[in-house]
């Protein structure tokens, strides 16, 4: 694990879409993992710029979501599939067939998180996973006690977590579902590089458990720590928590520029 401390959330973006347009200009048809919530935002608007400035393209590349809410209207702005198509994928050149989701709509919610799997599979596997972090250590929707070898399939939402989420209901706790289709732990491992972001005090203790506590499944985003490739970027606040935060610094800061990300 890796551990790069920013000072802000705009120089995380930065540093990340960095990461992304060199693996895009290798591989243009590679496959990214895209997360929603306001976490990775500073990333898409990079991104965005990169597309527009630069001619970072995006055209050949195929998008998998994280997750999906279960039982919202087939239109409703707050479900992750216009999320990720208003913050990112319509903001730049992805073919609309080339992004993907968990279909929290289908009346076969079982045979969906099967095939949402097979689909990322037969896709050749994500090249490099966004992540973002619950209070409670959630990644995607993997609320505690996640197998850590979970597969894509629904989930039950935490009280803190729709609490945390209702901002994006009209602080309407009622109109927050219970319930979601989330890419598995064991999903999500399988990418071959995950980067969690994470900006703020409140993302504290989730950063310095996923760091620097003990792997268990009551904090699903320490199965981070199971990954050969994973990298956490966070700001000062979301590092305050970090008992070697001056290491992770000292470390990065003479990493040989070969590594890469
Ligand atoms: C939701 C998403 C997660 C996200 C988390 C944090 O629960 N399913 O993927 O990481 O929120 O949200 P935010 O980035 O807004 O803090």
């Amino acid at each position: 694990m890796e551990v790069v401390i920013v000072p802000s959330a705009e120089d995380g973006g930065r540093l990340v879409g960095g990461a992304i347009a060199d693996l895009l200009t290798g591989n243009p048809a590679a496959v990214l993992g895209l997360a929603t919530g306001s976490t990775p935002l500073p990333l898409y608007d990079d991104l965005v710029r990169r597309h527009t400035e630069d001619g970072l393209s995006f055209a050949k590349a195929t998008g998998f979501a994280l997750d999906e809410y279960v039982g919202l209207p087939d239109n409703h702005p707050e479900s992750y599939r216009a999320v990720i198509k208003r913050e990112i994928a319509d903001r730049v050149d992805f073919q609309p067939s080339s992004v993907h989701g968990p279909d929290g709509w289908s009346s076969d919610i079982k045979a969906a998180s099967i095939a949402y799997d097979d689909a990322i599979a037969a896709a050749g596997g994500i090249d490099l996973q966004i992540l973002g972090v619950g209070t409670d250590g959630h990644i995607g929707f993997n609320e505690p006690i996640s197998s850590l070898a979970s597969p894509t399939r629904i989930k039950t939402l935490t009280d803190q977590t729709r609490e945390d989420n209702a901002r994006f209901f009209d602080d309407d706790l009622s109109q927050v579902p219970t319930h979601v289709l989330t890419q598995g732990v064991g999903t999500i491992l399988r990418a071959r590089h995950l980067v969690l972001l994470a900006w703020g005090a409140n993302k504290a203790e989730a950063i310095r458990a996923t760091v620097e506590g003990p792997v268990t499944s009551m904090i699903p985003s320490t199965a981070l720590q199971l990954h050969p490739h994973a990298t956490i970027v966070c700001d000062e606040a979301a590092a305050s928590e970090l008992a070697n935060a001056a290491h992770y610094k000292w470390t990065y800061e003479h990493k040989p520029a070969w590594q890469g990300l």
